[in-house]
């Protein structure tokens, strides 16, 4: 019998190895169709039955990455999704069930169902390289495992280690996974199959839950537990917006004792995670990363060299990043202090990333090179400008360093609010002019904005926006006009929040409404981090209209120096990096307040769509939701429109606009939606 997905292959030791290439797809999932295979195959195999099953993946990326994602996005009911899920369970208990040993051997990455299926087998042996890693990252979708991942991973690696994991969804290595016990061995990649045919040969003891793991599971031990869980995630997410790690907790607390009621119990749970509207939106923004990810193709441009110039706050990070990525770096500033501080902030950055592997610390640091002279202009394929924000010196710059690029070498510009057109008035060739503008702090905001100019070629946005995914960053194109897409949008947000804490409400209350709403951070703290002087001069810039007066109260501090976070006090007094917040703060409605500033948002989100800032509402949602937070289980700013409806929306602006005068506005696009 063949197959489309599987291949069997059996050795002289009668063990059975079932290759896995999924047909039409890059990477191996889980689809319905491979699944329904794989459960032909399982039945055939319990019918004559060999001395072991070897899971292997022929791909060369990864064993499996998990369930198809695609096939969340048809399901519409409880009904359907408990049949989807009934339908793997019965196949992963197939697996734990068969007479004789299976092992699954990992190379590359197993993540979601790909590793439920991995903890389903007797046994689990893994590559010991970078690429390869495990996980169960559901929970970012919005669900928890739903093929038996749950129980299996707490029985494999004890409640604390497995629901840490499944509640972060983050990416194991090999050590790690090899501690907590989610694996049971780790070997060099030439001594894989060996392994894996050692398990299946020797079947050793299986490893045992610690003593201590065995009473965090108890019934009477696991109420406590679960109840820090919960105080721990709500730190991060409420229950109403994220209900899926609060139901994974309660899965655990109440069915641990009782295996097969626990597997029916994660039916059940998944089906109503499914169908509830965060997971809708949170695949969506799944989807949403994807589209931005295709905005560039790596394989347009590979600079071998790039020159990074200014390096102040956002040249050195940007400079320290490419070297990161793999890139050889010059980086050039007029003052010695600022490259020494360059190559201070970038060591602490490699550090964070590469911990305690010293090697590829010293690698990177040796990519990146200080160029007091600006030698690095004369072989940079890319040279990304980061010097003052202002006209003059920038295209006095230009001007020195155009005669000396490399034919073909691009330009960009990491200004946040210059138009393009008038920087590349003094250029000979404009169209290698472009703005690649990265946002504060390089290192942990994924978007970057690919700007193009009124000149700007066709062939530097394609070699821009690949640039962009050759530094694992997500690129936006946008058009160049003031703010581009996300300073435009956040600014009146911002600018709505400061101008109610000079109406006498307290900024832990305008923070705590913003929150409430789902955005990560609130806007006065936003503001007291990025600094108030940044935030003023972007302000400024952006008040072509009377909706962008600039509040009194944010001009009196920054005449009086108080900038935020980095002078110690703005509307926020600082200690240690953290503002000290008076939690007794109350005044104020916060229902009102959240609406004052979400509307003044989705109205500005209305007006970049009609003028086409970004093309398409997908990617002026994802644009949003990766450059700003915006609340992700709300799946975008003109999604959350559409599913609140515009007509109601639009009749609460009317009446903010009646309370609060003509900054509530509602754009023209409104009538369109
Ligand atoms: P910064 O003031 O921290 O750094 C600028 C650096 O450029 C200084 O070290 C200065 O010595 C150097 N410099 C100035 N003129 C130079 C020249 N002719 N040759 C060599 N070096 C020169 O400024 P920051 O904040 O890094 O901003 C740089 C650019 O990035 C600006 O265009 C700004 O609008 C933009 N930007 C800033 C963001 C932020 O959050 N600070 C966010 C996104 C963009």
């Amino acid at each position: 019998m063949s197959y489309k997905n599987w291949t069997i292959e059996k050795d002289e030791e009668d063990i059975c190895w079932l290759h896995l290439d999924v047909e039409n797809s890059s990477t191996n999932i889980l689809r319905a169709d491979v699944l329904n295979e794989l459960s032909d195959i399982l039945n055939d195999l319990a019918q004559s039955l060999p001395a072991g099953i070897i899971f292997v993946s022929d791909k060369s990326n990864g064993f499996i990455a998990g369930a198809d994602i695609n096939e969340f996005t048809v399901i519409k009911t409880v009904d359907e999704a408990r049949e989807m899920l009934s339908r793997g369970h019965e196949i992963m208990n197939k697996i734990e069930s068969l007479p004789c040993t299976t092992v699954a051997m990992i190379d590359g990455f197993c993540l979601g169902g790909g590793m439920e299926l991995a903890l389903a087998c007797t046994y689990r042996v893994m590559c010991d390289n970078k690429s390869t890693r495990v996980g169960l990252p559901e929970i970012k979708l919005g669900i928890h495992p739903g093929y038996g991942g749950t129980l299996r991973s707490i029985q494999k690696a004890g409640p604390v280690a497995a629901m840490n994991a499944m509640l972060t969804g983050r990416m194991i290595q090999g050590r790690a996974a090899k501690g907590m016990g989610l694996v049971d061995d780790l070997v060099p990649k030439r001594q894989l199959k060996r392994a894996a045919r050692y398990f299946v040969i020797n079947r050793p003891q299986q490893r045992q839950l610690s003593l201590k793991d065995r009473i965090m599971n108890h019934r009477l031990v696991r109420p406590f537990i679960a109840s820090q869980m919960r105080k721990t995630v709500a730190k991060k997410a409420s229950k109403k917006h994220y209900p899926a790690p609060y139901k994974l907790i309660d899965l655990w607390q109440s069915h641990m004792d009782n295996p097969r009621r626990m597997l029916e119990k994660e039916i059940d749970s998944v089906a109503s995670l499914v169908t509830h509207p965060t997971a809708e939106n949170l695949v969506r923004v799944f989807f949403l990363q994807e589209k931005l990810k295709s905005q560039g193709n790596k394989k347009d441009f590979t600079p071998q060299h790039i020159h990074v110039i200014g390096g102040g706050v956002m040249g050195g990070d940007i400079a320290a990043w490419c070297a990161l990525r793999g890139f050889s770096v010059t980086v050039q500033d007029q003052k010695p202090e600022a490259l020494a501080g360059t190559m201070k902030r970038s060591m602490d950055m490699f550090k964070k990333k590469f911990k305690k592997d010293k090697r590829s610390i010293r690698e990177a640091m040796d990519r990146l090179v200080p160029d007091t002279k600006g030698i690095g202009v004369l072989k940079a394929d890319l040279i990304i400008e980061a010097i003052f924000e202002d006209k003059d010196v920038k295209q006095s710059l230009y001007k020195d360093i155009e005669p000396i690029m490399k034919d073909g070498a691009i330009l960009a510009t990491n200004t946040s609010s210059i138009p393009l057109e008038e920087l590349a008035t003094c250029l000979e060739s404009p169209e290698r002019l472009v703005g690649i503008h990265f946002f504060n702090p390089v290192a942990l905001m994924p978007l970057v904005e690919i700007v193009r100019g009124e000149n700007t070629s066709e062939e530097t946005m394609k070699k821009s926006q690949a640039f962009g995914r050759q530094i694992d960053k997500l690129p936006l194109p946008v058009k160049s006009t003031p703010g581009f897409l996300v300073n435009r949008i956040l600014m009146p947000y911002l600018l709505e929040a400061v101008e109610m804490v000079g109406e006498g409400i307290a900024p832990e209350m305008v923070d705590k409404a913003a929150l409430k709403f789902g955005m990560p951070m609130g806007p006065i703290e936003l503001a007291d981090t990025v600094g108030l002087d940044v935030c003023k001069s972007v302000a400024t810039i952006l008040a072509g209209t009377e909706s962008l007066k600039l509040p009194l109260k944010m001009k009196n501090m920054v005449d009086n120096g108080k900038l935020g976070k980095k002078t110690g006090e703005g509307f926020y007094k600082w200690v240690k990096g953290r503002p000290v917040k008076d939690k007794s703060a109350s005044y104020g409605n916060l229902q009102e307040l959240q609406d004052r500033m979400v509307f003044r948002f989705l109205n500005e989100t209305t007006a970049c769509k009609r003028e086409k800032v970004v093309e398409g509402d997908d990617l002026i949602d994802a644009g949003i939701i990766f450059g700003t937070g915006f609340a992700p289980f709300r799946g975008g700013p003109l999604h959350y429109i559409n599913s609140e409806g515009a007509a109601a929306l639009n009749a609460r602006l009317t009446q903010l606009k009646e309370r609060y005068g003509d900054r509530f506005n509602a754009d023209e696009a409104w009538a369109g939606l």
